[in-house]
């Protein structure tokens, strides 16, 4: 039988751009033999010190009958276990100041879900006939949010201003005069620290765009899934930042814990209602696990210690590790930039001139058993069609073994220095 799927059936299970990718990278990864270098994930990486600590809250758990009755046999509430919200407000509010309570809190099934829940309930097709959209101040955005959208053209985005910051290096501004606010506009989101480029907005930045969401009474939403105060995979001094018309996303993801699905949304309350009602549909209740695993390091506040000692210098190193490589292997051998790492898992790399295209690249680098994400991908919202760059960078996750990320831009910079020397010699020919 050939099934018929609702609009809504159709934009969520026919597939994507991004899905077919995934797909595509599991195969690729299922297949392909020990010599290939994954690059192209999101995984956090294996951090012993912090794999120990998992395990031994999993022993406690286990061997208490209260505490794994709490986390295996009962439904917490749509808006998340109470101890937990109770644990993360006085959290934030003792250690960052932030006039928050249990109210202004909810939990969702990973971030990823907070952004689907919150794009569908502030944007599209609106009870008045109206339609709203999404602003991201700043593309390249991440991949997660393009296929988001239950109703057509739910995003609008804006290219940034690149500043060539040194001979192999450049960085995204906010084009704060190409921002214009519509009544169209719904919220404006960002990620920061962003996937996929490492960026972190300002703290000037960050203000500008507040106050320009406060004025045009909308919402701010601030995708924090790497930040401060954890994960803190941040390496810039950046301030997290939260007002009464900011909705900020925190996940347990990037502290190692991703198959949990726990995501943290802090928002005004009357949002915090929306969510927990919508996770109450669609989910009934979030899972327990992450939560209960988290619990008391909340109330200790060890997991801002950790994040600030143990995940920040691990995550800085691996980068650094990383870049240094990359300056050594690309060296001059043909034209490059990286953006300037500030946080997050990956390094976006810049080719300019590439002579093929990055989906092009990537098929060659899949070829040659590196993958990575072709950057096409997070150049969503706007037509990009003129825009060279956005058919110039790839992203490449440095979370991996160093042996692998070494390999993997060894082999990129020979796939790369050989596409832009057969362009070379094809001019060549036919200038002849
Ligand atoms: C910027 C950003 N936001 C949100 C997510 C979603 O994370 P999770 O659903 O695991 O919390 C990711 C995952 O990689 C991400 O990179």
């Amino acid at each position: 039988m050939e099934y018929e799927f609702s609009v809504i059936g159709n934009r969520l299970a026919r597939g994507s751009g991004i899905g077919e990718l995934m797909e595509d990278l599991g195969h690729a990864l299922a297949s392909g033999g020990p010599a290939l270098k994954m690059l192209g994930g999101g995984q956090p990486a294996q951090i012993p010190e912090i794999n120990d600590i998992w395990r031994s809250r999993l022993v406690d758990i286990s061997g208490n009958h209260g505490l794994s009755a709490r986390l295996l046999s009962t439904y917490d509430p749509p808006k998340g276990n109470t101890e937990f919200i109770t644990a993360i407000s006085k959290m934030l509010r003792a250690s960052l100041g932030w006039k928050i309570s249990e109210e202004n809190i909810c939990l969702t099934s990973g971030g990823q879900t907070a952004f689907f829940y919150l794009f569908n309930l502030l944007a599209g097709a609106m009870p008045d006939g109206r339609k709203k959209q999404i602003l991201f101040p700043l593309v390249p955005e991440y991949i997660g949010y393009a296929a988001q959208g239950l109703d057509q053209d739910m995003f609008h985005s804006v290219r940034p201003l690149i500043e060539e910051t040194s001979p192999h290096e450049f960085k995204y501004h906010i084009d704060f005069e190409a921002l214009k606010i519509t009544p169209e506009i719904a919220a404006i989101c960002v990620s920061r620290p962003t996937n996929p480029t490492g960026n972190v907005l300002s703290d000037e930045e960050l203000l500008r765009l507040s106050e320009i969401a406060k004025q045009h009474n909308i919402p701010l939403i601030i995708d924090n899934a790497y930040g401060a105060p954890f994960p803190g995979i941040i390496f810039t001094d950046a301030k997290p930042l939260w007002d009464e018309h900011i909705i900020l996303t925190l996940s347990l993801s990037k502290l190692g814990l991703p198959g949990t699905r726990t995501g943290i949304v802090i928002g005004p309350p009357e949002l915090i209602k929306a969510l927990s009602s919508m996770t109450a549909i669609i989910g009934l209740a979030n899972p327990s696990i992450g939560q209960q695993i988290t619990l008391p390091l909340i109330q200790s506040n060890e997991i801002l210690g950790f994040s600030k000692t143990l995940i920040r210098p691990f995550y800085l190193g691996k980068s650094l590790t990383a870049q240094a490589a990359a300056q050594e292997i690309f060296g001059e051998k043909f034209p490059w930039r990286m953006h300037r790492c500030e946080g997050a898992l990956f390094l976006w790399l810049w080719f300019p001139g590439l002579p093929v295209g990055c989906a092009e690249l990537y098929e060659r680098l899949k070829a040659h058993e590196v993958l990575i994400i072709p950057g096409n991908h997070f150049f969503f919202g706007c037509d990009q069609t003129d825009w060279a760059h956005s058919r110039e960078c790839i992203r490449v996750s440095y979370a991996m073994e160093e042996q692998t990320v070494r390999e993997g831009l060894e082999i990129i910079a020979e796939v790369v220095s050989r596409a832009f020397a057969d362009a070379g010699e094809s001019r060549q020919v036919a200038q002849e």
